[in-house]
């Protein structure tokens, strides 16, 4: 690579950090250089170099949303960490239970797994009038992933963890290995495109839980702060933050009350 090509790369490298939160350090210099060259290929473009320059002319969104979508990791699953899906079963759907309406946040939810998985909890646990009463918001950075979200069909390998009945139940299969979630459980999920890097956050009502699973840890200390002050003003009193559990909010000072590893609570309640 020459030193234009070095400038450019290190240009991205800062644009992808500062914009989406997305941080690769030296180590990931060449994983960041292969990512970057699908979007080279995907628009003809010949060189990091002139890559780089559209992306810092700043009138290309199409380019822009290309990289950060390459950028991203998106990878998930169907009921990913069960002690975290145990833990919103049994300590937050009962605080849910006598709300007229049940909001959540899927924040950072790829291709939509998680909010899914969010919504066959809830019409196991509350049933069909417990779900009728629900919404969950999806959103993520990458447009991509939310239109695949929206399409709800997942392959065998994003739902191997689903328990069979859970299978049977709510999952149509609809071609080779291909299955997708029924539309009592997708009418209760909305997706749209999000940076979380852009607060505050566009919403009117608040939400009673957010999850904000497996995304942090892609963005440095300060980010991951106002990320998280940012989610507590869209959050109701007594409401709920789900992170991962390798996620530690506690450290962040922030005015979440950790519960457990992967659970924080707002207010004192
Ligand atoms: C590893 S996936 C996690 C998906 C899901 N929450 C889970 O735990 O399985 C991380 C997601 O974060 C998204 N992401 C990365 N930076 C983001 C940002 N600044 N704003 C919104 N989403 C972002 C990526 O596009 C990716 O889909």
């Amino acid at each position: 690579m020459n030193a234009a090509q070095e400038i450019e790369l290190e240009n991205i490298r800062g644009w992808l950090s500062t914009r989406c939160g997305i941080h690769y350090p030296d180590k990931k210099r060449e994983l960041l250089i292969q990512r970057l060259s699908r979007v080279q290929r995907a628009f003809n473009i010949d060189s990091i170099a002139d890559l780089g320059q559209r992306i810092r002319s700043g009138s290309d969104g199409e380019i822009e949303l290309a990289v950060m979508h390459a950028a991203s990791t998106n990878h998930t699953y169907f009921f990913r960490e069960l002690d975290t899906l145990d833990q919103f079963r049994n300590m937050i759907l009962p605080t849910l239970q006598g709300k007229p309406e049940i909001r959540i946040w899927s924040a950072a939810c790829s291709t939509g797994d998680e909010a899914y998985t969010i919504a066959i909890l809830i019409a196991e646990a509350l049933g069909d009038a417990g779900l009728a009463r629900t919404s969950i918001l999806g959103t993520d950075i990458s447009q991509p992933v939310v239109q695949r979200a929206e399409a709800g069909v997942f392959g065998e390998r994003q739902i191997e963890r689903v328990p069979d009945y859970i299978r049977r139940k709510y999952f149509s299969p609809i071609g080779v290995g291909q299955f997708q979630i029924v539309k009592k459980i997708r009418d209760r999920c909305t997706f749209r495109r999000l940076n979380l890097k852009v607060q505050p956050y566009p919403f009117r009502n608040k939400f009673q839980v957010v999850f904000c699973r497996n995304v942090l840890y892609y963005f440095d200390i300060p980010d991951q702060k106002a990320t998280l002050e940012a989610i507590h003003n869209v959050t109701e009193d007594g409401g709920w933050l789900v992170t991962s559990v390798t996620e530690r909010v506690r450290d962040l000072g922030t005015p979440w009350k950790t519960i457990s590893s992967g659970l924080s609570r707002k207010g004192n309640v």
